[in-house]
């Protein structure tokens, strides 16, 4: 009940907001709720990031979406659409014009993780410090509603948005594409073949794989640079190496065979309570991300519109203190709900490092996959709607 009314508050303070604005989009707002719990009050501030509006031209987006890279004419990763299901619910009557826009993320035919294209990706402007500061880490609630192309063809998989935590930069820094999440930590989603669902975690390698070595660090390197880029290339073909997914049963005989058995089990997360849906399962790879509660009942449908909501919790300032916390909602039914986790190594500090302590909207989306086998064959798009960030200091959303 609680729940609903904090929802309607912020929607009706986001909406009054919207529309006095121009821009379409509030880049944040600090909004003052009260929340009513079992007949006591208790006063909580929540930070608000939304992007729930989209202006007719792709540029506008520009500035509150942070996009990493320009848009360029006819080659865009992103496009803007009225909504595809009330077009199609609509009798024929009634005006397209005044129904809703939404932003569409585009996957051209052949388009993989490696492919030349330019994958869609931005990040959130990042929330403010106050919103993500106090003796204690904050709780986040992430949300976005997505829409699969009515037939979509899954192939082998996909990564989809999540938030983005801590600091990119430095040696061993990067929280996607094989990074050793060091000083960050990512939870993108993916979706997988048959549209089955899972979250792709990167957080504090070292401590979920403490016996594989992080990659030699030569001065003081930033992952984003070519040189570190190198690095990791050459860290990924090496003689250990092992496949992003799930081509582990080749490799098993082989001369990794006990590196692979890990890979493909949930040993990583030993003494961390992870719940997952019937017939769901973990998987630890040390390259990559690890899969949480991949398939079984965490199932997505193409054509129809889904909403994802994560709420997540760093762990607490210390040595890899095992109280992180992370749920995954599907439409509003829990699937995922992951405690005594550890996201960042020394845990939340904000006087340590306020740099290292930011809070984005990380929506980068691809299909793959490192290997051509993720490519789509067609044409393909999602499309997205109702982005929105939230922090409070305890979890209200429960
Ligand atoms: C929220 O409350 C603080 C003090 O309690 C006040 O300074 C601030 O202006 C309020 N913000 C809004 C948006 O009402
Ligand atoms: C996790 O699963 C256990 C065992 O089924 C159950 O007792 C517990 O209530 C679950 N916790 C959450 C947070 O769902
Ligand atoms: C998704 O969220 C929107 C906005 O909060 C809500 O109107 C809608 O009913 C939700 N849909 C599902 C399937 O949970």
């Amino acid at each position: 009940m609680q729940h609903s009314i904090l929802i309607l508050l912020i929607l009706q303070v986001a909406l009054s907001l919207l529309n006095t604005s121009t821009t379409h989009a509030a880049p944040l707002l600090e909004l003052n709720i009260t929340i009513t719990r079992g007949g006591q009050k208790k006063s909580d501030k929540v930070y608000h990031w939304e992007v729930d509006s989209f202006p007719s031209s792709l540029s506008q987006l520009e500035v509150p979406l942070q996009l990493e890279t320009p848009l360029k004419r006819g080659r865009d990763q992103f496009d803007i659409v009225r909504d595809p299901v009330l077009i199609k619910s609509q009798s024929q009557c009634l005006s397209k014009a005044t129904l809703p826009r939404v932003l569409r993320s585009l996957y051209p035919a052949n388009s993989y993780a490696r492919s030349k294209d330019r994958h869609p990706s931005f990040t959130s402007t990042p929330l403010p410090k106050e919103a993500f500061s106090g003796p204690a880490s904050r709780y986040i609630r992430l949300e976005y509603q997505m829409l699969f192309k009515p037939g979509f063809n899954w192939v082998k998989g996909g990564k989809l948005p999540g938030a983005l935590i801590g600091s990119e930069k430095g040696c061993n820094a990067g929280c996607s594409g094989g990074g050793s999440a060091e000083n960050c930590f990512s939870t993108r989603m993916m979706w997988r073949e048959g549209g089955q669902g899972e979250l792709y975690l990167y957080a504090a390698k070292s401590v979920y794989f403490p016996e594989q070595k992080p990659e030699t660090c030569r001065g003081s390197l930033n992952k984003r640079s070519s040189e570190a880029l190198a690095l990791l290339e050459k860290r990924r073909i090496d003689a250990v190496r092992i496949p992003e997914d799930d081509e582990y049963e080749s490799y098993e005989g082989g001369p990794n065979g006990a590196l692979m058995k890990r890979a493909m089990s949930d040993s990583c997360l030993q003494g961390m309570r992870v719940n997952i849906s019937e017939g769901a399962r973990n998987m630890c790879n040390p390259n990559y991300g690890i899969s949480i509660g991949r398939g079984g009942g965490f199932q997505f449908k193409a054509g129809q519109w889904h909403n994802v909501t994560q709420i997540v919790r760093v762990n607490s300032k210390g040595k890899a203190v095992r109280d992180g916390y992370l749920a995954v909602y599907l439409d509003n039914n829990p699937v995922i709900v992951a405690q005594d986790l550890v996201l960042l190594k020394n845990g939340y500090d904000p006087k340590k490092d306020p740099a290292g302590q930011q809070v984005k909207f990380m929506f980068s989306s691809f299909f793959g996959g490192a290997t051509k086998d993720y490519a789509t064959p067609n044409n393909q798009w999602i499309a997205w709607k109702g982005f929105k960030m939230t922090t409070s200091s305890s979890n209200i959303w429960e």
